[in-house]
């Protein structure tokens, strides 16, 4: 490559990490997004100049030799790799697979749960993997409860805030995409839970840090270890039409441990 192309190329290559297209002398590069390639073009009659190193990128003359380029940080802007931002769900470490996957609770099992929590105005309830936000949206309208809701699926965060909206109940309702495993529940008055017993034991040490007198309700799930003060046994249809036996578990905070 000419010296006269190759400065270029090099310092374009130090910002690529930036830009999904950059131009080379007018002429377009490409795939520089997650791999942290770039194809350059350059003209056909470039003399090209090996600068050895390791080839994250190679740039191509017509159809000739391919020449591994040494990819470098720019010299006088910031150093691109300190500016390589991590997304905000990045940060949050909320990109990442479900613990589990979506289930809804049926709409007389979730009535359950309020009712043996005893939620009232002025209670503060949050739903850890909150689905689609039924409910704290239930919680709002009955009882006129405030909600935090928290799931790391981005589509449940989507219908949750299409619920909240669509039951007008925005002023008590908030969502937030989180992992629920990073939280501090210390501002919750009562948590509902439908996710798994080995979950419900991981999240132990977090309800634990509960005020006295706050309620842990779950669906169908027990939290060994830790004894019910209640436990309700109802019916109910799922979203397939499919009917059983659910149960819903009530726990004030401090629970009593249980033995086995
Ligand atoms: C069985 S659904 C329960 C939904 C809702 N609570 C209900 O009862 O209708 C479990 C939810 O937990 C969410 N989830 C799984 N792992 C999670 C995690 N680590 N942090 C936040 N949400 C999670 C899933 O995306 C899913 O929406």
């Amino acid at each position: 490559m000419h010296r006269s192309l190759l400065l270029p190329a090099l310092a374009l290559l130090g910002h690529f990490a930036a830009f999904s297209a950059a131009t080379v002398r007018g002429q377009k590069s490409v795939d520089s997004e997650r791999a942290n390639r770039l194809r350059i073009h350059v003209p056909a009659e470039a003399r090209l100049t090996d600068l050895g190193g390791e080839p994250p990128a190679r740039a191509q003359a017509g159809s000739g030799p391919v020449l591994a380029l040494r990819q470098e940080p720019a010299q006088t802007g910031p150093d691109y790799r300190k500016n390589a931002s991590k997304t905000k769900d990045q940060e949050n470490q909320v990109d990442r697979v479900p613990d589990v996957v979506y289930w809804p609770t049926p709409e007389n099992v979730v009535d359950k749960m309020l009712e043996i929590a005893e939620v009232k105005k002025g209670d503060v309830v949050y739903d850890l993997g909150c689905g689609d936000a039924r409910i704290l949206v239930k919680a709002a309208k009955k009882y006129g409860a405030k909600g935090f809701g928290f799931d790391i699926d981005p589509q449940r965060i989507k219908e949750s805030l299409e619920n909240v909206t669509k039951n007008k109940v925005e002023n008590l309702v908030t969502i937030k995409r989180s992992d629920i495993f990073k939280l501090d529940l210390k501002d919750a008055s009562v948590v509902t839970l439908y996710l798994l017993p080995e979950l419900n034991v991981k999240l132990m040490p977090q309800l634990a840090k509960l005020k006295p007198g706050a309620r842990i309700v779950s669906h169908d799930f027990a939290m060994q270890g830790a004894k019910p003060n209640k436990v309700v046994t109802l019916r109910a249809t799922n979203q397939k039409g499919h009917e059983r036996e659910h149960r819903v578990y009530l726990w004030f905070v401090p629970w009593e441990k249980e033995e086995g």
